[in-house]
């Protein structure tokens, strides 16, 4: 493995300069936690699950159609987050946010990750574009509750009003969560620090987000191992992995 090139001298100066950051994070992030992404070559990519694609799980059409088995596949999803850890990069945005606000500036992470790894770091800012597969809600009543226990004994679980609950996440098809993407929005429009870190930035509206931040006057940064398709249009492309330069960047800012 080769060591990280030097980062440029001018992103330093423009990190130690920002008062305002919008971090927008993305499954790569958590890759060195060994939580798959869903895509790219980070060497944790998800299999086919007893003969399904993943992705096809992940729609409200899948749920009704088998909810047994999409329950039974995030329930499994949820119990191994339960073993995994924050990772540097984690640390490293935790560190970010604690010396900004400690001198008064404005941060804010959306993450679209659904693993809630960057609250179990510290993180406090946070908002969560695509909800939480740590969360769980009742189609009927929608009673939401934070699940860390075992595995659920029934699939899908049942709420105590009888109904069906399902896990609390954003699937193929529906609305972001309105208050989490309007923050982002607000934070895109007023920061001075955009900052991409670990996603493959084609899923929107979160993909969006970089555009409006542009608008806005902001400077760009993006963290990923491989090319995307904002990499050309950033201020700073930086290629590797989140868990090395979040810190890199950190250590030297
Ligand atoms: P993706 O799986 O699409 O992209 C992961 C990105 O992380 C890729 O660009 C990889 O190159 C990069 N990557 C992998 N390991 C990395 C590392 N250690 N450090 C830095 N970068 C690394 O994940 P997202 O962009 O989060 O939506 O995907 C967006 C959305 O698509 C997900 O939230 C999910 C999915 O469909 C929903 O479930 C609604």
């Amino acid at each position: 493995m080769h060591p990280s090139p030097p980062l440029d001298p001018g992103l330093h100066s423009t990190l130690r300069a920002a008062r305002r950051i919008l971090v927008l994070t993305g499954a790569g992030v958590s890759a060195e936690s060994g939580v798959p992404t869903f895509r790219g070559s980070s060497g944790v990519q998800p299999a086919l699950w007893e003969g399904f694609d993943p992705m096809q799980l992940a729609t409200p059409e899948a749920f009704a159609r088998h909810p047994e088995i999409v329950a039974r596949w995030y329930d499994e999803r949820r119990a191994l987050r339960l073993t995994t850890q924050p990772n540097a990069g984690h640390h490293a945005l935790v560190e970010l946010e604690r010396r900004l606000t400690s001198v008064g500036g404005e941060f804010l992470l959306a993450t679209q990750n659904v693993d809630r790894l960057h609250h179990a770091a510290g993180s406090r800012n946070v908002e969560e574009l695509h909800g939480s597969i740590m969360v769980w809600r009742c189609t009927r009543c929608e009673e939401e509750r934070e699940e860390l226990g075992p595995p659920f004994e029934t699939h899908p679980p049942r709420c105590q009003c009888g109904a069906p609950r399902r896990p609390g996440v954003v699937w193929f098809g529906e609305a972001l969560p309105e208050a989490a993407i309007e923050a982002a929005t607000r934070a895109a429009e007023a920061c001075d620090l955009f900052m991409s870190v670990g996603t493959s930035s084609i899923v929107f509206p979160a993909a969006g987000l970089i555009e409006i931040a542009r608008a806005n006057g902001a400077r760009t940064l993006e963290i990923n191992a491989e090319e995307t398709p904002i990499s050309r249009r950033v201020d700073w492309s930086v290629r590797g992995k989140s868990g090395e330069i979040l810190p890199q960047l950190l250590a030297s800012g």
